[in-house]
């Protein structure tokens, strides 16, 4: 969190323009604000911690772009950290348009050295009288800003507004009594904090990064404001930041397996079409993306008089659960578990796994030895595929060999973990083996 924080600040240092500084120069109010980074239409793939069905995501976006708070160097905006008492000074002072500040050579507070990373922040909050710090002379930079410490900040930073709170509480876990009950149901009279959805507003809880956007764009940020698209990156590429491709079932690349289950458990896939032109294809779907490059791949095979059928493809989670539990009554959960997914953990629940027969050989060991198996193993990435399970690999995937299991992965992965000789997703994106459920 700390180290971090100095990220933030080294990278916002570089952002900010001598003509804001300039500006900010004339500005004597607390109130005045630094325009907002004007909204951009190109698509973004934004923090690879926050998809575009965030919560907050519009929130986010603007705060980031005003520069108050970047995200991180790893392209994270971690947005359930906390914020801590120093790192929301610097919001409100960058917020404000940095001012000019005197500095003392004395601290106001006993525990902020005046060499101390947000020095300048700190002294200019309590000279703005936003921060009267602790009773013991302390700040405490370190600690999380508290809910009920965030709203009296807030409305100190507007200026105190004249409010006459409400006789009755909005929130059922704030009473007249609270400590800052006026600043805390201005928050919500004020349009910036809704509070929670059970109707508390757990005032003495941290306040997260998220929350933090959200109650600084509900006060200061343009009402027009649009965020960019979220487009987040659909194929594997050397130059990309993947990692939250990998657990996002919507993504090409993503990564199931018995210590990775998709997130929704019970996912279904949006583009789930019938395979056209492979044998038994009429019978079973696949992602529009995955079914087109089979259609494919058995034309291929086709030419050169060789030819495979779909056995299975897309399987919803119930039926999923189905499958296990009858292999699971047939031969024993022990060995059920060493060629079947439990609901929830299956490839085929992405619409990305197919399993692929020849003739004579349905979802059996024979098919990686049969004529169109040996091609399959040998041309499949050139139509984004690989064959999932390899020999020798039971100890990463946690499955036997399974030559018929063939997962679209796209052409650039497929090829590239050709290429490189790396037969399993878990060894390409160092994911650690999964033997086992956990
Ligand atoms: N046969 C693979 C492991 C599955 O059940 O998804
Ligand atoms: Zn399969």
């Amino acid at each position: 969190m700390h180290s971090a924080g100095v990220v933030e600040t080294r990278r916002l240092r570089v952002g900010v323009s001598r003509v804001v500084a300039v500006l900010a120069m004339a500005v004597v109010a607390v109130t005045s604000i630094v325009a907002a980074a004007a909204p951009s239409s190109a698509a973004t793939e934004g923090f690879r911690d926050v998809t575009g069905k965030h919560q907050f995501y519009r929130e986010i976006s603007w705060l980031s772009s005003s520069g108050i708070t970047t995200g991180y160097a790893d392209n994270s905006f971690r947005p359930a950290n906390k914020v801590s008492r120093e790192a929301f000074a610097a919001y409100l002072y960058r917020l404000a348009g940095k001012p000019p500040v005197r500095l003392p050579s004395r601290s106001p507070f006993r525990d902020v050295g005046v060499s101390a990373l947000f020095y300048r922040e700190i002294v200019w909050l309590a000279q703005q009288g936003i921060t009267t710090g602790w009773a013991d002379g302390s700040f405490r930079p370190k600690e999380p800003i508290t809910r009920d410490a965030m709203a009296a900040f807030l409305y100190r930073f507007e200026g105190r507004p004249s409010f006459a709170a409400p006789a009755r509480s909005p929130f059922k876990d704030v009473t007249r009594a609270t400590k800052f009950y006026k600043e805390i149901t201005w928050m919500r009279a004020s349009g910036r904090s809704t509070g929670w959805s059970d109707g508390t507003y757990r005032p003495y809880a941290s306040t997260t990064r998220e929350a933090t956007a959200a109650f600084l764009f509900r006060g200061y940020g343009p009402r027009g404001y649009t965020a960019p698209a979220y487009a987040p990156p659909t194929t594997w590429d050397p130059d990309r930041d993947v990692s939250r491709m990998l657990s996002d079932p919507e993504s090409v690349l993503v990564v199931v397996n018995k210590r990775r289950p998709l997130d929704p458990i019970r996912y279904v896939p949006p583009d789930l079409v019938s395979v056209s032109g492979v044998p038994g294809g009429s019978n079973h779907r696949l992602r529009r993306e995955a079914a087109q490059q089979l259609t494919a791949m058995s034309r291929a095979a086709k030419s050169n008089g060789l030819s495979f059928s779909v056995s299975s493809s897309y399987r919803s989670y119930s039926y999923q659960a189905g499958l296990f539990r009858n292999y699971s009554n047939r031969f024993g959960v022990a060995s059920a578990e060493r060629f079947s997914a439990r609901p929830g953990h299956s490839e085929h629940q992405t619409g990305l796994g197919v399993d692929v027969s020849s003739t004579g050989c349905t979802i059996s060991g024979c098919f990686g030895t049969s004529a169109v198996g040996r091609w399959v193993a040998r041309h499949a990435h050139e139509y984004g595929y690989i064959v999932r399970y390899p020999e020798g690999k039971t100890h990463v995937t946690g499955y036997i060999y399974e030559p018929w299991h063939l997962r679209y992965v796209g052409v650039e992965l497929a090829s590239e973990m050709r290429a490189r000789g790396v037969t399993t997703l878990e060894e390409f994106f160092g994911l650690g083996s999964a033997p086992t459920y956990r």
